[in-house]
């Protein structure tokens, strides 16, 4: 699960590879390398982010990299991409998994010598083993290669691309012919989105498709702002104090939309999403419910599509990227059974969109942090203003004046001593009950991947039950009731406090009033996603690069 970029072009192809690949390293981060046509392949190669690559010191016209999260085999330059194969002559880039890679290896490539742990070896070394023309050869990979794969092969000063189930795209424009895992990181120009087994063949200025897949070149702009940290320290910070905009932007994209249209004689509606989608879905679920309907909400990888969906049944799958590999799955099982589909997605043009029945674009723009922070707001405003139209088609949301108090409520935050505070804490518990539990689950989530901190979300009145024993003098208890009735968490605040324990209470940062109960967890949810970031600066973390982590997880 990575991020491929390639050139070929009149540009010096090394930068133009080390661009693209910065727009990718949200697909994982690890470590990166990029090959190089310098009469003959080359490659360089880091472990960690990109700045770590030495620049080779020539100008170059045909390049291609990759940026890694590893799955197969732990991080260090050997399992580090391009890999090329035992002779040196061929060399690749791979984004997925090749299911039958051991079994290759004790097989027809039982005696060539590996050197990496990976998966992505086998088709270079299989490549080098075949005999016959390097076109027939690159084309017969998809006889032997199973499981799903975007991949881009160098030979001498050729490029071939191939797609299996992993998306990759190739676009040409007045500077040359640019090849990317990911649409948003290409700039304008003629764009083919590949189709599953499609081959290319890529050398100077000529795009050849060796397979019997059609493949179209249609008219592509992006008008996505690129990397651009403004006064901002970080992508993560930036992106909070965007959410108000973003909200704005997906307002006016969704604001016309039948949404009665969507649920029209649906019985049943099932939410899917994993990590921070899935708490989104968490929050549309009791929204759902609160208007009488038969919901409930699956974390995709849990969901098991056993036998025909029921006409009458909505699964309603949200995904920031579109490109989350157990959502496709989820997607593509219930396509089979013929089963309806809402996607709600940042990117209209990701893979999990072909398989929907209706597409709901949500318009954060670009998130580059690994954390979702303003993509998970709007996905809950989202649910919010679906239902609050569900609920009275006439209802009318005046978005100046909910941008404007949702930005004036933001600048107001201060969590910076709270953040001090609890610094060097290595585990926190967070208590809630009703719909802010919900809201500390995705609270927890962002302390645990942007802090490395152990956090332990609960309902509070199971606090007794079983987790007390935790609590001790050291002990620190986040807990949230934007309830009317403040007392709500009383009993286990009293518990904790008897035990020495301290609390905080987060409402104390939730300074607006008033708020309509629907969009209530926007609110809620803020104080924490800044707290996450506040914590990660104090303890001079990377917030928009997590460790381990990556935001776009296309493996299941
Ligand atoms: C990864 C990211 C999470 C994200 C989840 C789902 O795990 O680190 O931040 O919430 O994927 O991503 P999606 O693009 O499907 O919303």
């Amino acid at each position: 699960m990575c991020g491929i970029y390639g050139y070929i072009g009149k540009l010096d192809a090394y930068d133009e590879v080390f661009k693209g690949l910065k727009l990718l390293q949200y697909r994982g981060y690890d470590s990166c390398g990029i090959a190089y046509y310098d009469n003959g392949i080359k490659t360089i190669k880091a472990v960690g982010p990109l700045n770590n690559l030495k620049k080779p010191k020539i100008l170059c016209n045909l390049a291609f990299g990759h940026t890694r999260w590893a799955t197969n085999g732990e991080v260090n330059l050997f399992n580090t991409h391009p890999h090329s194969s035992f002779d040196n002559k061929f060399f690749v880039v791979h984004n997925g998994i090749i299911n039958n890679a051991s079994e290759l290896k004790n097989t027809i490539l039982k005696d060539v010598p590996f050197s990496s742990q990976t998966d992505t070896e086998v088709v270079v070394n299989l490549l080098s083993v075949l005999k016959g023309d390097i076109d027939e050869r690159v084309k017969s990979l998809f006889n032997y290669l199973t499981g799903s794969y975007a991949l881009i092969i160098g030979y001498d000063d050729t490029i071939y691309v191939l797609k299996k189930f992993s998306p990759i795209n190739i676009l040409k424009n007045d500077k040359g012919i640019y090849i990317s895992s990911d649409i948003a990181s290409l700039e304008s120009g003629e764009l083919c989105q590949l189709k599953d087994y499609s081959i290319f063949k890529i050398k100077d200025n000529d795009i050849i498709n060796l397979s019997d897949v059609k493949a179209d070149f249609v008219p592509y702009v992006n008008d996505i702002e690129k990397l651009n940290l403004g006064n901002f320290s970080h992508f993560m910070q930036k992106e909070i104090y965007e959410t108000p905009a973003a909200i704005r932007s997906t307002y006016n994209n969704i604001k016309n939309i039948n949404f009665y249209d969507c649920v029209k004689n649906i019985k049943k509606i099932t939410l899917v999403g994993c990590g921070t989608a899935y708490h989104s879905c968490l929050i549309g679920c009791e929204l759902f419910k609160e208007l009488g309907y038969e919901v409930d909400c699956v974390l995709a990888s849990n969901l098991i599509v056993n036998g025909r969906v029921g006409r009458n049944h909505l699964h309603i799958i949200v995904s920031q990227s579109g490109e989350t590999a157990d959502c496709i799955k989820i997607a593509e099982q219930i396509k089979k059974q013929r089963g309806k589909i809402l996607v709600i997605t940042n990117e209209p043009k990701s893979t999990i969109t072909k398989f929907a029945n209706k597409i709901i674009t949500t318009k954060a723009n670009k998130e580059i942090a690994v954390a979702s922070t303003k993509t998970y707001s709007c996905q809950v405003f989202t649910f919010a203003y679906f239902c609050h139209k569900l609920k009275d088609a006439n209802y009318h949301l005046d978005i100046e004046t909910f941008e404007k108090n949702l930005k004036d409520y933001i600048s107001n935050i201060d969590i910076s001593t709270l953040a001090e505070m609890l610094k060097n804490k290595d585990k926190m518990i967070m208590i809630a009950k009703d719909i802010d539990y919900l809201t500390i689950l995705e609270a927890s989530l962002k302390i645990r991947e942007i802090d490395y901190v152990y956090t332990l979300p609960m309902y509070s009145g199971e606090l007794k039950h079983g987790t007390l024993s935790l609590v001790d003098s050291d002990s620190i208890v986040l807990s949230l009731n934007t309830d009317n009735d403040k007392s709500k968490l009383n009993n286990a605040i009293n518990e904790i406090e008897s035990r020495g324990g301290s609390v905080v209470k987060m409402e104390n940062y939730i300074l607006a009033e008033n708020i309509d109960n629907f969009y209530k967890t926007i609110y809620s949810i803020i104080p924490f996603q800044l707290l996450s970031y506040e914590i990660a600066i104090k303890k001079q973390l990377n917030p928009d690069m997590p460790r381990n982590l990556a935001k776009s997880v296309t493996v299941e």
